[in-house]
C-alpha cells in the first residue's frame, strides 16, 4: 500500500503570555492512498490543529509532515501554497463566500490557479453535476440548505482535482438524513475519483458509515486506531468503548441478569454470513439450548453488519463448547454474563 499522508512525531504547542497549550504531542499518524481514515475525539482533543498541520495551515512546534513526496514542513510558503491547491478542505460551517453565487464560489480556487475563462466554466458545470447541484449554480448561499452548502464547499474542495480531501467536522452542523447523503457523496468521490480522505469527526455514525480505518484522540495523543470493525468489536480505551456505545444497542445488563437462567453472549457477524443457521447446527450438537433476546442489522461502510445477543441455556461444559465452536467457524463472540 501507498503511504500518501505521514505525520512523523509531531507536536503543536500553543503558547502565550500566562498558558501553554499542549495541542498535539507526538503523534505518528499514516494514511494509505485511496482510504478514508476518520479520526474522532472529544471538544479541545487536538483534532482540527492535526487535520490543519497536514496542510500547514497550522505549524507544527516539532515533527515532520509528508503529503505525497512532498515533505511539508520542507517547503517555503510559496510552495505550500503550491501544494495545498491539490489537498481539498471543507468545513463544519461551510466557509462560503455569501455575497458570491453558487458556480462563483466554486470557481474561486480555478481563479486563483489562473485557469483559463472558458475551462472554468465547463469545469464548474462538471462539479455542479458531480456533487448534486447542477439546477442550483446561480443561486447564493443563502438560498440553499445547510447539505446543499455543504456540496457547494465539496464542489469547491474538488475544483483544482486534488488527491487529499481534509473534511474538518463537515456534517456536524447537519440533520441526521442531510449527513447520511452527505456522507454518501464523500464514499461516492473517494471511490469513482479515487481521493483518499482524512477526516475528523466526534460522531461514531460518520466513522462507521464511510471510514476504512480510524484513530481515537484524546489530550493531543492519538490512543487508540486501526481498522474500523477491529476497533468496533474490540475497543480497548474507555474513551473509544464509550464512542462505540453511541453506535450499539444499548444493553440493560440488569434486567437481563434478573431474566436470565444461562449465559448471555454476543454474536457480531459481518457479510452474508448466515449467522442463525450456525448457531443452531452448533447448539444442536450438544444438550443445550438457546434464546435469542435482542438481534440488530446495520452496515459498516456498505457491509452488511449484525449483532445477537443469545442466552445459552446448558452445562457450562456444553456453552463452553458452543463459544469455542462459533468462534472457530468466524464469528466474534463476547460473554456478557
Ligand atoms: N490558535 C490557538 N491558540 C491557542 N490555543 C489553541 C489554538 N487553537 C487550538 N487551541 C487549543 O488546542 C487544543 C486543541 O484544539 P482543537 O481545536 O484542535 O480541538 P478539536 O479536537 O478540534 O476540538 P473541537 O471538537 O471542539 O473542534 C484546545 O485546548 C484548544 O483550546
Ligand atoms: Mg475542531
Amino acid at each position: 500500500m501507498l503511504l500518501l499522508i505521514e505525520l512523523t512525531g509531531v507536536s503543536k504547542v500553543y503558547q502565550s503570555k500566562d498558558s501553554v497549550v499542549h495541542a498535539l504531542r507526538d503523534i505518528d499518524l499514516k494514511v494509505e492512498k485511496g482510504e478514508i481514515f476518520g479520526i474522532i475525539g472529544h471538544s479541545g482533543a487536538g483534532k482540527s490543529t492535526l487535520l490543519r498541520c497536514v496542510n500547514l495551515l497550522e505549524k507544527p512546534t516539532s515533527g515532520t509532515v509528508k503529503v505525497g513526496d512532498v515533505v511539508m514542513t520542507g517547503l517555503s510558503e510559496k510552495e505550500l501554497q503550491e501544494r495545498r491547491k491539490k489537498i481539498g478542505m471543507i468545513f463544519q460551517h461551510f466557509n462560503l463566500l455569501s455575497t458570491a453565487t453558487v458556480r462563483e464560489n466554486i470557481a474561486f480556487p480555478l481563479k486563483i490557479s489562473k485557469y483559463p475563462k472558458k475551462a472554468i466554466k465547463q469545469r464548474v458545470d462538471e462539479l455542479l453535476e458531480l456533487v448534486g447541484l447542477a439546477e442550483h449554480g446561480d443561486k447564493y448561499p443563502a438560498q440553499l440548505s445547510g447539505g446543499q452548502k455543504q456540496r457547494v464547499g465539496i464542489a469547491r474542495a474538488l475544483a483544482n482535482d486534488p488527491d487529499v480531501l481534509l473534511s474538518d467536522e463537515a456534517t456536524s452542523a447537519l440533520d441526521p438524513q442531510t449527513t447520511d447523503s452527505i456522507l454518501e457523496l464523500l464514499l461516492d468521490i473517494n471511490r469513482k475519483l479515487g481521493i483518499t480522505i482524512l477526516l475528523i469527526t466526534h460522531e461514531m455514525h460518520v466513522i462507521r458509515a464511510i471510514c476504512d480505518r480510524v484513530a481515537v484522540m484524546e489530550q493531543g495523543r492519538i490512543i487508540e486506531s486501526g481498522e474500523v470493525l477491529d476497533v468496533f468489536l474490540n475497543p480497548q480505551h474507555a474513551t473509544t468503548k464509550e464512542f462505540v456505545s453511541q453506535v450499539s444497542e444499548e444493553l440493560d445488563t440488569e434486567i437481563l441478569r434478573s431474566k436470565a437462567e444461562g449465559r448471555i453472549v454476543r454474536i457480531h457477524y459481518m457479510g452474508e454470513m448466515a449467522y442463525e443457521p450456525i448457531l443452531y447446527e452448533t447448539v444442536r450438537a450438544t444438550d443445550a439450548t438457546f434464546v435469542i433476546l435482542q438481534g440488530t442489522v446495520s452496515r459498516m461502510k456498505e457491509t452488511p453488519y449484525g449483532q445477537l445477543i443469545v442466552e445459552l441455556r446448558g452445562s457450562q461444559e456444553d456453552t463452553d463448547q458452543i463459544i469455542e465452536r462459533l468462534r472457530s467457524r468466524g464469528l466474534e463472540v463476547n460473554i456478557i454474563l
